[in-house]
């Protein structure tokens, strides 16, 4: 193999701490590997750092044969322009002296082991120019999971602009290679997934509200190598980013054998100026390798959040209720009295008190005034949120509050305070938000970040039993500029906007790790991984419509958790204007975070025994809905049924779902098939979220094999219209 030699794990033990140069080595092939995957660069220090492949978990004779075979992308890992000219590049920068290239080549490289992965820095160094991108990998090895992210330095006489900065970039070999990704949605239709071949040209998928993700696309995408995708079959890679703020996620295809895959924040808003001696992190790009389809890159997705991903990754979600739907600005003291009271009849865990409850100067009766003023209105609530929350103690169910910290209305007494915190286009009209009047606050500030903390920090202090925050963004970006930043400095704002948020939230989270807190973003905007660092949750779309989420949380749940999926039974006729038995609402809501959000004083006596027996099985499942293994099976895309599974880690226990998608007369059912249960264990089935006095399975309480239960499957009755089946499984 010539002048080629493996990187070696023990030609790191040297390498104790991170980013430890190693001259000594003539590096070459470095294998980055998880449980099952493995990725591999190369890397000789004066070269461009190099991608050569990403599958399967290779062992070391795999390794050199990819390396000294046909196998071997080798591209580089971080194209840049000025070295990799005519083609899409992954950076661009114009150096302090005008210089609009960058050619990157290996420094050093270190690496540093954690008990559940490894971290490795490559750092490349401009062959010109004191520039520096160092190209990080963390691996998560149980959930399969790679995070890779770059860190930019220089230590140029001047500031240095960067035009373009992705995270990461892949080549992807041709082939029957699919995408899946999530766009073209919008409010109260998040969630929409689309799937299609790749094909010649561009496809780009990218969110460009600034501070917050928005209601149209996600920042993930999966790669489906096999053709077609399938939720439980197939070689598939997938990506997603941790950021709140704008994204890109691109596949350029031209004419030749490789679709190259870039990803980061959107440079759109103009050339970031960095300072000699200060860091630029991009957000990190966390890939996954699955054998078992779209569904098992999803899992690994999720094994990463229950793994210690997201906020309150081992905590059990609370079955709420939540006044917004059924009351919108009917915030009194007597609504919500009565509210608590039936939430805590009903078997429910947690009250939430949504919009309309603030304003002293200005009530907030409508959502033209009051964002800002954080204060209890006494003429809604006299006693203000004491009493509230004593009751709350009192029926045993914990108290939450909705705040929408970094929006402000200019009808606030904060806006006639503080008219400079705002985000503004210099000299230009404002162009106005929700209610006519709403406007976003500069998170770049951090007097504005003193002030969102504060919003938090003074009702906790008020009121420490509060448990729960609903922190709604109901407005995009829609003035582009900083008071605070200074005039050569304006085009950093959507990058420090998100800077300042995560401050802000990392401090919230240093003083208050238990509070739970759902992000929300008018509807879905605010989903994504970047958040789920500080949320323990996300409210997924204002559409409750149970057949419409029934899509939204197929979709969501690509790259989301579950847990962190708040899914709630709402009023009727939701957005789409129909009106759907509760039953098939409660069941849709049941496969994530169940909640409520409407008057059960308005329920008959059989809904609403139906619901508390309903929710008190949830409480009994939800540890495997939660924390367990999510197979997606059937999709309501595409097809009359739609079903899944969710399996508790042992396997012992499972619940399944089936839904009607389509309803028509003598429709053919087919057998429902399971997945991810013991195909050696006997499971004995029992059905539950069933109506008073309604038809019951033939199979209730008879034993299948888990082997018969996924091959063959079971034929059930799902009913008429808007039919459902909840069975739970245990094995004997
Ligand atoms: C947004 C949210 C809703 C509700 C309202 C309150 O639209 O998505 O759930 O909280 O704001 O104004």
């Amino acid at each position: 193999m010539n002048n080629k030699r493996r990187y070696s794990a023990a030609a790191v033990v040297l390498a104790l701490f991170l980013c430890v140069p190693l001259h000594s080595v003539t590096l070459d092939g470095v294998v980055i590997s998880t449980d099952r995957t493995s990725m591999v660069l190369q890397s000789r220090i004066g070269e461009p750092l190099y991608f050569s492949y990403y599958g399967m978990r290779l062992d070391e004779g795999e390794a050199e044969a990819v390396l000294s075979s046909g196998i071997n992308s080798r591209m580089k890992a971080l194209p840049s322009f000025g070295a990799d000219m005519a083609q899409s590049v992954a950076m661009q920068v114009i150096h302090a002296d005008g210089n609009p290239t960058l050619d990157l080549v290996v420094e050093s490289l270190s690496e540093q082991t954690f008990d559940d992965g490894t971290l490795y820095c490559f750092t490349l160094v401009d062959r010109l120019y004191p520039f520096k991108v160092l190209v990080k990998y963390r691996t998560r090895s149980r959930s399969d999971i790679i995070e890779q992210w770059t860190e930019i330095v220089h230590t140029e006489p001047g500031p240095v602009d960067l035009l373009r900065f992705d995270s990461a970039f892949m080549p992807i070999r041709r082939g029957e290679v699919w995408a899946s990704h999530i766009d073209g949605g919008s409010h109260g239709a998040e969630g929409n997934l689309v799937a299609e071949p790749l094909h010649d040209g561009i496809l780009s998928v990218k969110g460009l509200e600034g501070n917050r993700n928005g209601h149209s696309s996600q920042a993930g995408m999966m790669f489906s190598l096999d053709g077609e995708p399938d939720e439980l079959s197939g070689r598939t890679i997938g990506a997603a980013l941790k950021w709140m703020g704008t994204f890109e996620l691109r596949v350029d295809t031209d004419n030749s054998s490789y679709h190259r895959f870039f990803i980061g924040i959107n440079p759109l808003g103009g050339p970031y100026r960095l300072d000699p001696g200060v860091t630029f992190e991009t957000p990190g790009v966390l890939w996954t390798y699955s054998e078992e389809g779209v569904g098992g890159a999803s899992r690994n997705y999720h094994h990463w959040a229950l793994d210690g991903g997201m906020h309150g990754h081992d905590t059990p979600r609370d079955v709420l209720l939540n006044s917004w739907e059924p009351l919108r600005f009917e915030t009194t003291q007597q609504n919500m009295f009565r509210l608590i009271d039936e939430v805590a009849q009903i078997g429910g865990e947690l009250f939430v008190m949504d919009d309309g409850w603030f304003g002293d100067k200005y009530p907030r009766n409508g959502s033209s005034s009051s964002l800002g003023d954080w204060v209890v209105d006494r003429r809604k609530l006299p006693g203000g949120l004491g009493p509230l929350i004593e009751r709350c103690t009192r029926k045993g169910v914990k108290f939450g509050i909705w705040i929408e910290p970094e929006s402000v209305n200019t009808v606030s007494e904060l806006f006639e305070k503080h008219p400079d915190w705002v985000l503004e286009a210099k000299g230009r009209e404002p162009n106005y938000g929700r209610g006519g009047n709403q406007l976003i606050l500069d998170m770049s500030n951090p007097e504005v970040q003193d002030h969102v903390f504060g919003v938090v920090d003074r009702l906790m202090t008020e009121n420490p039993s509060i448990a729960y925050f609903k922190w709604d963004c109901n407005c995009s970006i829609r003035n582009y500029g900083s008071r605070y930043l200074p005039p050569d400095r304006q085009t950093n704002l959507y990058v420090d906007y998100q800077r300042g948020l995560v401050r802000t939230l990392e401090r919230i989270r240093a003083k208050y790790p238990d509070v739970v807190m759902q992000a929300c973003g008018g509807g879905g905007a605010r989903i994504s991984m970047g958040a789920l660092p500080y949320f323990d949750e996300f409210w997924v779309s204002d559409n409750t419509d149970g057949l419409h989420r029934l899509f939204t949380q197929w979709s969501i749940s690509y790259f989301i958790p579950v847990a962190a999926m708040a899914q709630h039974v709402g009023v009727q006729p939701a957005m789409d204007g129909r009106t759907i038995p509760i039953k098939y609402r409660f069941d849709v809501a049941m496969t994530g975070r169940l909640g409520l959000e409407l008057l059960p004083y308005k329920m008959t006596d059989s809904e609403k025994s139906y619901a508390r027996r309903t929710i008190a099985q949830y409480k009994e499942i939800r540890d495997i809905i939660q924390f367990g293994d999510q197979y997606r099976i059937l999709s309501p895309y595409g097809n009359d049924i739609a079903t899944m599974l969710f399996s508790g880690a042992s396997k012992e226990r499972a619940v399944f779902f089936a839904f009607k998608v389509h309803n028509w007369n003598n429709q053919p059912v087919p057998r429902l098939r399971m997945a991810g249960l013991d195909p050696d264990r006997l499971y004995r089935v029992h059905e539950l979220s069933t109506m008073d006095g309604a038809r019951t399975l033939d199979i209730e309480g008879e034993v299948f094999s888990g082997a018969l239960l996924m091959h063959t499957g079971l034929e059930l009755d799902l009913g008429k219209e808007y039919g459902s089946r909840v069975l739970e499984l245990t094995a004997l």
